[in-house]
């Protein structure tokens, strides 16, 4: 026996599970209004199992949301592999999702998207124990109307489902250092940001933020990037992979007058970012890390790193996802201020790809992010 916590309560029913070879026509026959399909995650490292689930009816401050468009993340290959950041299964993992609104709770704001409209949003599965519903693998999913943007005119829901996790996590990061949502700088302030993994999904998002805000952005990633990235806000960038990567960051620098005060590491480079602000910053600066920092690893001097998450107060959480979901996001779209970003790959084969999709981007991607339509 299988049981699905629905949002308004446990609903229990005997499933017939389908494997994983099974052809996605048979799935389909299968399915009512009443149903949907889901990759469901039963253990910690196993394959996720494409299976015909109860379709929940949202709580009084959610939306069901029927998904076109999924984007992968690291994270979804972490919770597969080693039950990261899962408190309970059976699980269906993934955050990024666009797609139509199918109904939406008694309580959620008028300004909520209603049935029949465009939108992506965050699932937020892993912030709430891991609830079934809440997770982004499934052709229908509950999102909190906090955590939705509708889509602009023009958009496409492959390009939608690029926003969610990376400009959150980017958000995330400014918040972790203390950079306030209104910082308004000018060139005469000379504040530079240093982004370390440019190319990587929540970094392209970290450039845009931080150029919108004033700063001049400096970005380590591969010299084929380069161009794209300076195309979406930042002013110089450097490849990593040089052996004197560092020293021409801080030359660079100095030449333009800038200090470093600040950055953000996509990828777990802190003692090479916490190296360039050290020289380069006339402040007290601050790194965000989106890699958890090892308890045991030496403390880079002179430097607060702080791991990036969203606040964890409920309150103060919910108002981070509805300003970055309901009103900032909604906004730049609308004005075209922002680009979803990395660019797409979309990975063949709907929902049922969704482990060899895993199994590719946990071999590493390079300035794409993975897309599948469902
Ligand atoms: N803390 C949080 O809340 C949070 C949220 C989201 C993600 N994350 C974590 O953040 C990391 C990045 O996630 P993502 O989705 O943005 O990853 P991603 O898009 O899959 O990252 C791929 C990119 O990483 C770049 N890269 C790899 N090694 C690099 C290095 N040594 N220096 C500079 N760039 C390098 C590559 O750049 P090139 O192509 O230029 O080589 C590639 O384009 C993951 O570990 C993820 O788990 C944390």
């Amino acid at each position: 026996m299988i049981s699905f916590r629905g949002s308004g309560g446990v609903e229990k029913l005997y499933l017939k599970l389908i494997p994983q070879t099974t052809i996605l026509a048979s799935l389909t026959k299968n399915m009512s209004s009443k149903h949907h399909l889901a990759a469901v995650l039963h253990a910690k490292g196993e394959r996720l199992n494409v299976e015909n689930i109860p379709t929940p009816t949202p709580g009084p401050d959610d939306i069901l949301v029927e998904v076109k468009s999924i984007a992968l993340n690291p994270i979804d290959y972490v919770m597969r592999d080693f039950g990261f950041a899962v408190s309970s299964y059976p699980t269906v993992p993934g955050s990024d999702v666009a797609g139509t609104v199918i109904s939406v709770g008694s309580n959620v704001p008028g300004s909520t998207p209603k049935p029949g409209s465009r939108v992506f949003g965050f699932a937020p599965g892993f912030f709430k124990n891991s609830k079934v519903e809440y997770g982004g693998f499934q052709t229908r999913v509950v999102l909190p109307a906090t955590n939705v943007t509708p889509m602009s005119s023009g958009m496409s829901f492959n390009e939608a489902t690029l926003l969610p996790m990376s400009v959150l996590t980017a958000w995330s990061g400014f918040y972790s250092i203390g950079i306030g949502r209104n910082t308004k700088l000018s060139s005469s302030d000379k504040q530079g940001f240093l982004v370390w993994g440019g190319a990587a999904s929540i970094g392209t998002s970290a450039i845009q933020i931080a150029n919108m805000m004033g700063f001049a952005v400096y970005a380590m990633a591969s010299e084929q990037h380069h161009s794209y990235l300076k195309s979406l806000g930042a002013m110089k960038c450097f490849d990593y992979k040089a052996p004197d990567a560092l020293e021409l960051v801080v030359k660079s620098a100095r030449a333009d007058g800038l200090a470093l005060n600040s950055g953000f590491d996509a990828i777990g480079q802190v003692h090479n970012c916490a190296e360039i602000l050290k020289q380069t910053a006339n402040g007290a600066p601050k790194l965000a890390t989106a890699k958890r920092i090892d308890p045991l690893a030496p403390k880079a001097d002179g430097i607060e790193v702080n791991f990036i998450k969203a606040p964890e107060d409920p309150k103060e959480q919910t108002e981070h996802f509805s300003f970055v979901f309901n009103h900032w996001l909604k906004e730049k779209l609308e004005k075209k201020e922002f680009t979803p970003s990395p660019k797409i790959h979309v990975v063949d084969g709907g929902l049922q790809s969704i482990n060899s999709a895993l199994d590719e981007l946990k071999k590493g991607v390079s300035g794409v992010k993975l897309v599948l339509e469902v």
